[in-house]
């Protein structure tokens, strides 16, 4: 029956991961997926979530469904913390908003609503490069996927000359997929001053702005300056769509938590908006996981929990700069061909290192050091332990 069934290929990115677990190298490193790691390598589950788990044990609640939209006090808190807790659409109950199976399924049931309902176009436009599993999510939504420049490889920066021009020639009232913050898999972002610009030219244009934020407050260790872009373009009269995740900022990956929301123009609009996100969502899976919405919930809804967070937030922000300078700084000394001022300038969870297909494949043949074939590195992935044997080696692939 299935012989028409080709082989498909790895994941460009969860791909890397079973090759690492494949190698039996003591030293090997897995910097391919971006998934956080403490200073000792291992994955960190963050106190102010141990304690919310606690508090949920103890409270002794049922395992019954969730709503369709997910839990109530999880979603309004996670537009809250995106929009601004006192932000007048948030007062007035103007922010369609659904719990979503982490970042991926808030951008699916964004990319299904927007193919069923945006009357304006049925394409969305994506940075290049974009995370890799954003072209999949929006053509299985039912969207075409075109492009608009986005990074410069000679400068390893912004194209935002390139990227100004693009926004002007699409056709009118087109979406466009835009990072919140922490750009993946490059680690750039517009400063405040061009976001503005890149705003003035959506609303110009009456392009349909869709952020992707996962990284809200790892780019920069606040979760206000992280969500600059999102509270101007609000501001400034955007009616957005919003994808959030909480599986790098509270480390919760495997508890699949997130929220997708449109502004709409009054509550009555956003009651249509959330009655057709729900017949979107009921197909796909009925309702969705109750444990990780309710451990963000509680931190979120908690003034001494949410205190605790947003310390580990910046801690966590804070040892992937430090790493950063290391890894600048071994590589200037062991005089590595090239310039690296970029992995200090880059932020979040990755770095675009500049590394070649050939170059990562020796890494990852010779020195048993994996990371995705376009040479982004999970910066998380790097400490004290294994950074100078990281930089050694890179410099030797380098040097050929
Ligand atoms: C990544 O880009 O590594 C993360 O967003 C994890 C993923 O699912 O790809």
């Amino acid at each position: 029956t299935w012989s028409n069934v080709p082989a498909g290929p790895p994941d460009p990115i969860l791909g890397v991961t079973e090759a690492f677990l494949r190698d039996k190298d003591p030293r090997k490193i897995n910097l391919g997926v971006g998934a956080y790691r403490d200073e000792n390598g291992k994955p960190y589950v963050l106190t102010s979530v141990k304690k919310a788990e606690e508090s949920l044990t103890a409270d002794k609640l049922d395992k019954e469904y969730l709503p369709i939209a997910g839990l109530p006090s999880f979603t309004q808190a996670a537009a809250k913390l995106a929009y601004g807790a006192d932000h007048q659409l948030v007062q007035t109950g103007s922010i369609a908003v659904v719990q979503s199976i982490s970042g991926t399924g808030a951008l699916r049931i964004g990319g299904a609503f927007l193919a069923r309902f945006y009357p304006h176009s049925k394409t969305i436009y994506l940075p290049v490069p974009s995370w890799g599993n954003h072209t999949p999510i929006f053509r299985d939504s039912g969207l075409e996927v075109k492009g608009y420049r986005y990074f410069d490889k000679s400068t390893v920066g912004l194209d935002f000359a390139g990227m100004k021009e693009d926004l002007k020639n699409m056709p009118e009232k087109s979406i466009v997929l835009l990072h919140a913050c922490a750009h993946n898999p490059t680690g750039v972002d517009p400063t405040p001053e061009q976001w503005i610009e890149i705003s003035d030219i959506i609303r110009e244009k009456g392009h349909f702005p869709f952020f992707d934020m996962a990284y809200q407050g790892f780019a920069s260790g606040s979760t206000v300056r992280d969500a600059f872009a999102v509270r101007h373009f609000v501001a400034a009269g955007h009616e957005i769509a919003l994808s959030q995740s909480f599986a790098k900022n509270m480390g919760l990956y495997g508890e699949r938590v997130g929220a997708f929301s449109l502004v709409a123009a009054d509550p009555e609009q956003k009651a249509r908006i959330e009655s057709q996100l729900k017949i979107v969502i009921r197909p796909m899976y009925s309702n969705p996981p109750l444990h990780g919405a309710r451990i963000a919930g509680t931190i979120l809804n908690r003034p001494e929990l949410y205190a605790e967070w947003e310390q580990e937030v910046k801690g966590m922000a804070d040892r992937i700069i430090s790493m950063r300078d290391r890894l600048h700084d071994n590589l200037v000394r062991l005089q590595t061909p090239g310039e690296w001022e970029h992995i200090k300038r880059q932020i979040g969870m990755f770095s675009f290192t500049g590394l070649t297909q050939p170059q990562t494949k020796v890494l990852a043949e010779k020195a048993h050091i994996y990371m995705t074939a376009d040479g982004r590195i999970s910066m998380a992935g790097l400490n004290g332990g294994n950074i100078d044997y990281f930089s050694e080696s890179v410099s030797k692939a380098v040097k050929g």
